[in-house]
């Protein structure tokens, strides 16, 4: 059998889609270069924003049209657990519409959903090496905090946390196959917690696991960012220091009517502790503009809040209103033209931030782990988070590298000569 499967959305959607993929090798598929060659396609949706789920749509809509006549098509993720059964009415060469919140127990499934797949054939693909080097764990799922913008918690359901040992478990099944870096992910990771373990402690264990080089975590809430994580990355040496925390807007009106649970002033005071305990750490973040009743100075909090962090980059992006959330119904909703020029302001703003940050890097001694090649050369991230780039007929993949920034271009700190460390 041979199967494509197509990923949208965060991490999660990624890791869900990585599972998925092992399943089916595991069961004697081999992934198709194509989706017009394969047997079962399968597209992992998100909801996020209305965009994403109109790219997503296109894209199922496209596979049904050149999928092989008896090929399965699969729609999982965000998208099918909020619309449902549905998409099959809209979209009839969809044969089943599994949801983000079984996604989970998809591993108790899919012999029963892959009894309705034709298969060209079923040539085992067992032993393929599954070759990445960096690896997402999940370690707490679905999300509560109830962001009046955010469909997330009703498309991944409550937040729960695996235990320990499902999560040492995992990763030790990942550092036999090659692993080298980890990233810890929930929506919601930092208030991982079971009756024994707090996520500080969580990291310290995963830290003590040998054949691992780098451990990350996405994503942080403000709210939730004790002093003993803090302390944590600060002194554990193999956690990047880097910790994604999304403020979604400097105004204090604006974050009340979001239901962040922070002000602006706790969120700096949050940023100042990270930076007196550990230096350098590189601090990204995500941000919307255009929420209901964002004024023109709601606004400006926001583009002074940035040029105060000085994050290293940033996701930005444009309020979409999510049908099912309360941000819908709220009044002053703010006209797309203005959301789309607020939108450039702020990405014009960041960019020039980001630039500095990694302008200021030049001549600094820097370790990367390799994770990617592309065709130009080796492409990898420093103990922060940014990207480094490195030309060499070395064979670098899943390596660790130490060497000199020699440029700086706006997103990637070159390097041109290097030492191996691993
Ligand atoms: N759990 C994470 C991320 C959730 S989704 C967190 O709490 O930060 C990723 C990002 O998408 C969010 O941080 C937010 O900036 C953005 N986002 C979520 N809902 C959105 C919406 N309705 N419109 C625009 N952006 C949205
Ligand atoms: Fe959405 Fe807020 Fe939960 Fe993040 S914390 S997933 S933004 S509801
Ligand atoms: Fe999208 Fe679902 Fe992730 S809505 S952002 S794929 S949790």
């Amino acid at each position: 059998m041979r199967f494509f499967i197509k990923t949208f959305g965060c991490q999660m959607n990624v890791s869900d889609s990585n599972t998925l993929q092992e399943l089916l090798i595991d069961r004697g598929g081999t992934p198709a270069d194509e989706p017009s060659m394969a047997d079962l396609l399968i597209v992992n949706t998100c909801s996020v924003r209305e965009k994403a789920e109109r790219t997503a749509k296109n894209k199922i809509k496209e596979y049904g049209s050149i999928k092989k006549k008896n090929a399965a098509l699969w729609v999982v993720g965000c998208m099918s657990q909020r619309v449902g059964e549905s998409l099959r009415r809209e979209i009839p060469s969809v044969t089943a519409v599994i949801g983000a919140m079984d996604m989970e127990y998809i591993h108790t499934q899919i012999d029963t959903l892959l009894e309705t797949v034709e298969s060209a054939n079923t040539v085992s693909g067992k032993g393929r090496s599954y070759g990445e080097c960096s690896a997402f764990i999940p370690v707490m799922r679905g999300c509560n905090n109830y962001c009046s913008y955010c469909i997330v918690p009703y498309v991944r359901g409550d937040e729960h946390s695996l235990s320990v040992e499902e999560i040492l478990n995992d990763i030790q099944k990942k550092v036999a196959r090659g692993v080298r870096e980890i990233t810890l992910l929930g929506q919601n990771v930092n208030s991982y917690g079971t009756e024994k373990t707090t996520f500080a402690e969580l990291l310290r264990r995963v830290n003590d696991v040998p054949g691992i080089d780098r451990i990350r975590f996405t994503t942080s809430h403000p709210k939730d960012i004790s002093d003993e994580l803090i302390s944590a990355v600060a002194s554990l040496s193999k956690v990047a220091k880097h910790i994604h925390l999304p403020v979604q807007s400097g105004a204090d009106a604006v974050l009340k009517r979001m239901n962040r649970k922070y002000t602006r002033a706790m969120y700096l005071e949050t940023i100042d502790k990270i930076r007196r305990a550990c230096s350098p750490i590189d601090i990204t973040t995500d941000v919307m503009v255009g929420f209901p009743g964002e004024s023109e100075s709601d606004f400006a909090d926001t583009l002074s809040l940035f040029s105060d962090v000085g994050y290293t980059t940033a996701f930005m992006f444009a309020y979409s209103p999510r049908t099912g959330t309360p941000a819908v119904d709220f009044p002053e909703q703010v006209p797309e033209k203005v959301k789309k020029e607020r939108l450039q302001e702020l990405i014009s703003l960041q960019t020039e931030i980001t630039k500095g940050k990694y302008a200021a890097m030049k001549g600094k001694t820097v370790e990367a782990l390799i994770t990617y090649k592309s065709s130009r050369g080796w492409i990898g991230q420093d103990m922060g988070a940014k990207r480094v780039f490195i030309q060499s007929t070395d064979d670098l993949y899943g390596k660790m590298i130490r060497g000199t920034v020699s440029e700086t271009t706006g997103m990637t700190l070159v390097i041109s000569e290097y030492t191996r460390i691993s």
